[in-house]
């Protein structure tokens, strides 16, 4: 069954190059950055992982873990895990799950036989700290993701978790956002100086986040 926004991520329990992972219990109340890659020691994964690593800071400023995910087995991650450690020059700190059996891979979706019937495409998802899926993404194998696109989305989404505000087209860090139609009330509603396109397009300043 394919999973929809707004279900509950499933949980596992899974070997990963930081040991058995009970993903729930990992998570904890942090949000999460769950991706699959297609295969280890190719290109493009390599270069996404290295990506990932490399915005450790990033991530943890929005309290979010990130972990990875192929059907590659463990002595195959971590041999690769050397090799992007290498062409980085710093750590991948975040683990990546061995699904050797595709049953994560299946549970999430992550095959798209019409792609390859053998290995995971290119998704993504960011769970909440309530375990909810906040967003679904769907890369196909010859495309490497954009992290800083993952990471704006992230800030949308904690915007609109934490103060009832949408973002709109092409919006990052700063810019205005818009008055929720959805949520009438609140913090944000109370203000008069919006400025108003029409009476359901108002724009507030960027409220700080968290
Ligand atoms: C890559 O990550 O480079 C890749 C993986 C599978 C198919 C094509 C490219």
């Amino acid at each position: 069954m394919r999973l929809n926004l707004g279900d509950i991520a499933p949980d596992f329990e899974a070997e990963s190059t930081f040991g058995k992972i009970r993903f729930f219990d990992w998570l904890g109340t942090s949000w999460g950055l769950f991706f699959s890659h297609p295969e280890d020691y190719t290109p493009v994964c390599t270069t996404e992982l290295g990506v990932v690593a490399n915005l450790k800071q990033e991530f943890a400023e929005r309290n979010v873990k990130t972990i990875g995910l192929s059907v590659d087995n463990l002595d195959a991650h971590k041999g690769w895990v050397k090799d992007i450690e290498e062409i980085i020059e710093g750590s991948v700190d975040f683990p990546i799950i061995v699904d050797e059996k595709k049953e994560i891979a299946s549970l999430y979706g992550m095959i798209h036989s019409n792609e390859d019937a053998n290995f995971t495409i290119r998704s993504v998802f960011i769970i909440g700290p309530d375990k909810k899926i906040k967003l679904i993404l769907t890369y196909p194998m010859a495309v490497g993701r954009n992290f800083d696109e993952i990471l704006r989305v992230i800030d949308a989404l904690q915007l609109h978790e934490n103060h009832k505000v949408v973002t709109p087209a092409n919006w990052h860090q700063g810019d205005k956002v818009i008055l929720d139609p959805n949520h009438s009330t609140g913090e944000q509603h109370q203000q008069t100086n919006y400025e108003e396109v029409k009476p359901y397009l108002r724009y507030i300043p960027q409220p700080k986040n968290q």
